[in-house]
């Protein structure tokens, strides 16, 4: 059993604890790497009844302010091939394992399946909440199960691919589940019958210019992280939280309107006859590329992507957000919805 006060830290800095570089203070701090740790944690009368964030790689994630509760940051680590059959390989990485090298660790191993996602910033255990996707593909199309503590219940919860809900940068534990799971350990089913996914113009382009008609799964990969060092800023040098806004998917009578009065608007068809904008499109068309207010601003090679160029606070990133909200919703009315968390209490004025 460990002993919460070797865990438990009183005040703790989250700065660099966020890719935004947002400065917050947590009342309480915990680095969680298993579950009987957690459990003390949780179980020690200083905290008990506070609110508790979850918090990952910080990487989809505003902190409007200080947080008045218990941070868990998870660190569960550990990652295996838990089972093959003979259609496909199931791995399993502990939430707090990175992201990334998650899944050029598989790539080695002859896994092949998640090689569009390669360089998302941010961990395993965030990657389905938000259903992280890049390229043509969703983590959700190689999603098996994962298992969760449920900071309500105290229990430890299997969940399978349907109980997620997994939507377009979307799922349970966004909804319903918002703010009472921690995801200590998530399996992935990799078939062996690998698909490569080079549809995306980005990809193919990035693919020919290289010369590779059949490329693998690993060059896929490095054409991946090619396209994304070039065009998305890399949050050890420049904070930022990835796309801030979510693309609009819009009915089809809205998309006539829009196609009518702006050509070259790009759009893409959805199963349901409704069609996706492109947000940094429609926010790069409102003048905000390159644009900033104060500290922060759009960034210049891809203006979905809000940066921090030094000193923000949560409410400067909220500000510019809700200025480039508001910019798209008069010139196209198009509302867009923001896609990272946000956390911590702002500083009342
Ligand atoms: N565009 C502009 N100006 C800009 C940005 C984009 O005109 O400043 C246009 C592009 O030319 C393109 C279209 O908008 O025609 C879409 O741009 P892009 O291919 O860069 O992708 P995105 O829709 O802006 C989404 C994801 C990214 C993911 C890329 C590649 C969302 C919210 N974002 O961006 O995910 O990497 O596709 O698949 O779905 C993230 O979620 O944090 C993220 C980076």
């Amino acid at each position: 059993m460990t002993a919460s006060a070797d865990l438990l830290q009183q005040d703790v800095a989250l700065d660099a604890f966020n890719t935004l570089r947002l400065p917050a203070r947590a009342a309480w701090y915990a680095r969680v790497d298993h579950v009987d740790g957690l459990r003390a944690v949780l179980d020690d009368p200083r905290v008990a009844g506070l609110p508790s964030l979850v918090l990952g790689g910080g990487s989809n994630l505003v902190l409007a302010g200080d947080f008045a509760g218990l941070v868990l940051h998870v660190a569960f680590h550990g990652r295996s091939k838990v089972q093959e059959d003979a259609d496909a390989y199931y791995v399993r990485a502990g939430g707090g394992e990175s992201w990334h090298d998650f899944v050029r660790w598989t790539l080695e191993q002859g896994w092949p399946g998640l090689e569009n996602l390669s360089l998302i910033p941010g961990t395993v255990g965030a990657a389905p909440v938000q259903n992280i996707g890049a390229y043509g593909l969703e983590m959700a199309e190689h999603f098996y199960s994962l298992r969760a503590y449920d900071l309500a219940t105290g229990k430890t919860v299997g969940f399978d691919k349907r109980d997620c809900g997994f939507g377009y940068r979307d799922s349970f534990f966004k909804q319903a589940g918002a703010g009472r799971y921690l995801i200590a350990a998530v399996t992935f089913r990799l078939p062996k019958a690998w698909k490569p996914v080079t549809g995306y113009a980005d990809v193919a382009a990035e693919l020919a210019a290289r010369g590779l008609v059949q490329p693998t799964p690993l060059q896929i990969s490095d054409a991946v992280i090619a396209i994304r060092r070039r065009k998305l800023p890399d949050p050890a040098e420049i904070g930022n939280a990835g796309s801030f806004f979510k693309n609009p998917v819009v009915d089809a009578a809205t998309y006539a309107r829009l196609a009518a009065a702006h050509p070259g608007l790009p759009h893409y068809p959805q199963a349901d006859g409704r069609e996706k904008l492109a947000a940094g499109w429609l926010i790069d068309q409102a003048g905000w590329k390159g644009r900033r207010l104060g500290p922060v601003g759009c960034y210049d090679r891809q203006a979905l992507v809000l940066v921090n160029h030094g000193g923000a606070t949560g409410a400067d990133v909220i500000a510019v957000a809700r200025a480039v909200r508001a910019d798209v919703a008069a010139r196209f009315g198009v509302d867009l919805e923001p896609e990272p968390v946000f956390a911590g209490t702002p500083p009342t004025p």
